[in-house]
């Protein structure tokens, strides 16, 4: 068994896939694999969750986000400088909320302080790009501590970080490599509205060539793990003769079938049995 070092992601994130760690730990178990790519990185919280394994190269659509990834790594103690400005008065959030800072650093601590204030963890732009999701009032906020952006920092020293589309990732893809896909949750035909808001983020199409991607992952003799909604029009596309494991979590929010207070998700993979 692997000896998984256990780092906590520095946000709320919508669709963080936290939960699945004990899981990905059991589809993974022993095998060896070389360099690691997430795609989707979101939160991080599969990559925080997991080992290093050889090159690690992360990726998102969502610029912004890259760059807070890219301060911390580079300059974490400067964030936490500039992190401690804040504070978490409905006032104060909307000022901070309407001026986009000049420097990085700045901005990265903007990210942190108004994803941890906001209402939600989800990272909402209007049509003019700019975050308009309203204060929270949360009163306990898990903002992360100078120590908590060290390690991360640690953990994010000599990995490559670009918001890029996930189909670039292939660029760097080799035989024996893992790639974790988590993409927004988008199916095929269904009334469900969280779907239809994911569609602007991700429409079917984008899903078609996210299994174009799959195929070409397999192509180059390389490992993934594809995180997605249980719903059959995936099932049938993303059908590719592998592995797939119906997850449940427990009173998830946004979940797209649920049961008696669980909603399902799919995992297909093409490593080896759990
Ligand atoms: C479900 S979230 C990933 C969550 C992550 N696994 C975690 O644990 O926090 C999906 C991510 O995909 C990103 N995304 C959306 N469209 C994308 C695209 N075309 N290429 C790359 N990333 C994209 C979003 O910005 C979002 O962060």
């Amino acid at each position: 068994m692997h000896n998984f070092e256990h780092t906590e992601p520095i946000l709320r994130w919508a669709g963080g896939k936290r939960w699945l760690l004990p899981t990905i730990r059991k589809i993974l178990n022993d095998t060896a694999v070389n360099n690691y790519h997430e795609p989707f990185l979101g939160g991080a919280a599969i990559f925080l969750g997991t080992p290093h394994l050889g090159r690690t190269f992360l990726a998102d659509a969502n610029s912004d986000l890259i760059e807070v990834y890219k301060c911390i790594r580079d300059d974490y103690e400067a964030v936490s400088k500039t992190l401690a400005n804040h504070v978490n008065t409905a006032e104060h959030y909307y000022e901070v909320r309407g001026n986009v800072p000049e420097s990085t650093r700045e901005r990265a601590a903007r990210f942190i302080f108004l994803n941890h204030t906001s209402y939600n963890g989800i990272y909402r732009v209007n049509l003019a790009g700019k975050y308009n999701v309203p204060y929270g009032r949360r009163k306990h906020l898990r903002i992360p501590t100078l120590e908590t952006l060290k390690t991360l920092s640690c953990r994010l020293q000599d990995v490559s970080l670009k918001a890029e589309d996930f189909e670039l990732c292939l660029d760097n893809i080799g035989p024996g490599d893992l790639v974790f896909l988590d993409p927004p949750y988008t199916v095929a035909h269904n009334s469900n509205g969280f779907v239809r808001y994911n569609q602007k983020l991700f429409s079917w199409e984008d899903q078609r060539r996210l299994s174009n991607l799959v195929d070409k992952i397999k192509k180059a003799d390389s490992y993934y793990i594809l995180s997605n909604a249980a719903h059959d029009s995936i099932a049938e596309l993303f059908d590719k003769g592998d592995r797939l494991i119906v997850t449940k979590r427990k009173n998830a929010v946004g979940g797209l079938s649920s049961e008696r207070g669980y909603a399902s998700e799919f995992l297909f993979t093409n490593v080896g049995a759990v």
